[in-house]
């Protein structure tokens, strides 16, 4: 069976030839189904290209991707959306929710792609926000939501279409400790429950909950390590 993703020799540079930024260079990567993966690195070493990348959010410069064994090169815009729609839940750190929405509205619009009517998506949408909580909350927005809320509704939203994957690029980030771990409980869950995720984090304690942390810097995977040798290499390389 292939694995769910695949990525060869990956590259991604930005802006004008004459000023080339190269984010990503030669990166592979490989995830298989049900995995949960943390991708760690500096500012700038090219973690949410990947991610964007990794999310059909954005193409490659250069090297090859290959979804569940298909090579989305091939594929064109509206095949691409629909694959995005059908198979990738986003959760971003600033939540990234429509402000004038409801939160059962915000959740219900990856359905509104899928052609669904407003009466169909409704009850979906209270299903998804009752799985992380916020059954109590359906007609509140954004604004009227603590962030550690605002949070939950944008991984309902996530979810409400059940994507197989889980992108999250700094989904703890703006949030304070205990939410944060609030937060890490459900996406702790949502693996749980045989969800594939990738979590982009700047934080140790936050990456330590994945099976495997891949370490980037200057848009290069430099390590890819299971969770225990991930753990002492980093700690041998503290002072005292
Ligand atoms: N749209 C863009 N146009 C030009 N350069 C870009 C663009 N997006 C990102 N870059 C550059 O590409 C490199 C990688 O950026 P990226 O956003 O992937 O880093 P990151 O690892 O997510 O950083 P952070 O931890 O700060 O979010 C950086 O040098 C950045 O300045
Ligand atoms: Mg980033």
């Amino acid at each position: 069976m292939a694995p769910l993703i695949e990525i060869a020799g990956i590259g991604r540079v930005y802006g004008a030839t004459n000023a080339p930024v190269r984010a990503l260079n030669h990166v592979d990567l490989t995830i298989e189904q049900g995995e949960f993966v943390a991708i760690m690195g500096p500012s700038g070493s090219g973690k949410s290209t990947l991610m964007n990348i990794l999310g059909l959010l954005d193409r490659p410069t250069g090297g090859r991707y290959w979804f569940d064994g298909e090579d989305v090169a091939t594929f064109g815009h509206d095949r691409l959306a629909a694959h995005r729609n059908r198979h990738f839940g986003f959760v971003f750190q600033g939540f990234n929710l429509l402000p004038r929405a409801t939160a059962a509205e915000n959740v219900a619009i990856p359905l509104i792609y899928r052609g669904l009517s407003r009466a169909e998506r409704h009850p979906i949408a209270v299903a998804a926000l009752a799985s992380v909580g916020l059954a109590h909350r359906l007609r509140h927005r954004p604004q009227q939501l603590s962030g550690g809320e605002q949070q939950r509704v944008a991984i309902a939203r996530a979810l409400v279409g059940d994507p197989l994957i889980l992108l999250a690029d700094e989904p703890t980030g703006a949030l304070d400790t205990e939410t944060g771990k609030e937060i890490l409980k459900l996406f702790k869950l949502i693996h749980g429950s045989g969800r594939t995720i990738v979590l982009i984090t700047h934080d140790l304690s936050v990456a330590q909950h994945a099976n495997r942390i891949v370490s980037m810097r200057d848009g290069r995977v430099v390590s890819h390590n299971m969770i225990g040798e991930a753990r002492s290499a980093l700690v041998s390389r503290m002072p005292g």
